[in-house]
């Protein structure tokens, strides 16, 4: 290969990349003024951002032995922290502990809401929910780690349960779910920190926001095929009983009229 054909594939290669990006691709700046809007855009009012000096919960933290998300509810609510997982889609029922092994989300080791296998590596993660928030390309890892803290912390933190967007008292309403989160207090600085990190990077919002929403539908899709396909084949037994009835050779008597060799 000539230098000149290198030359080539190295101005080809990323500009193939960039046209394989999707139309709604564009970087953070474009797409958020700021940290807030980001934070509170982002998951469709899942979180609300506060001044630094009010009470907020914490996507990351580094003693296990004390999670500091439980102080924030005795402060917000003036309870102590749930003893059940509220929200439910790949979560457990109650918290329990994890293994030594657990791998991404770590700092939940001790309490958790989540699997650890759910949450074992950044790839596993990034397949939970069928599409990725790197779809727009590669991600720098500083950007990268602030939506692996979000995505354990809506897995594995407990308090998250006191932000559902819908009670059990409303599953009348025609958008009631288990999994949906809405204005959960988080801190100014850490969502200008997450703005910052990601300022080069793209990003889509047009999907991500609505990824659960998708799958909810897949489920519903994949449930009403099943459904579909059983009633089919039940159609087309029961015309083929008719059609044996009518042309006198019953089934279900044939074979009670079979001698038992
Ligand atoms: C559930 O939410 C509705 C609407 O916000 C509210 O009116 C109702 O009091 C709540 N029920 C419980 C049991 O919290």
């Amino acid at each position: 290969m000539k230098i000149g054909n290198y030359a080539i594939a190295f101005v080809a290669l990323p500009t193939l990349a960039f046209g394989a990006r999707h139309p709604t691709c564009q970087t953070f700046t474009e797409i958020y003024a700021d940290g807030t809007e980001l934070c509170e855009k982002m998951f469709s009012d899942a979180f609300v951002v506060v001044p630094d000096d009010q009470p907020a919960y914490h996507m990351w933290f580094f003693d296990t032995d004390n999670n500091p998300n439980d102080q924030v509810t005795r402060d917000i609510f003036g309870t102590e922290p749930l003893e059940e997982c509220n929200v439910q889609y790949f979560h457990k029922q109650v918290p329990s502990p994890e293994g030594d092994d657990m791998g991404e989300c770590h700092p939940w080791k001790q309490r958790s809401c989540c699997h650890g296998e759910t949450v074992g590596s950044v790839e596993e993660m990034k397949a939970l929910y069928g599409s990725s928030w790197d779809r727009c390309g590669t991600m720098s890892e500083a950007c990268e780690r602030f939506f692996v803290f979000e995505l354990c912390f809506y897995e594995c933190e407990p308090s998250v349960g006191l932000f559902r967007r819908f009670n059990d008292s409303q599953t009348d309403h025609p958008d009631f779910n288990t999994w949906q989160l809405y204005q959960m207090p988080m801190k100014k600085s850490y969502c200008d920190a997450w703005f910052d990190a990601c300022k080069n990077d793209f990003f889509s919002e047009e999907r991500f926001s609505t990824i659960k929403e998708e799958k909810e539908v897949n489920k519903l899709g994949v449930s009403l095929g099943v459904i579909g396909a059983f009633a089919f084949l039940l159609c087309l037994f029961s015309s083929f009983l008719v059609h044996r009835e009518r042309s006198g050779k019953p089934v279900f008597v044939a074979e009670k009229a079979n001698p038992v060799a």
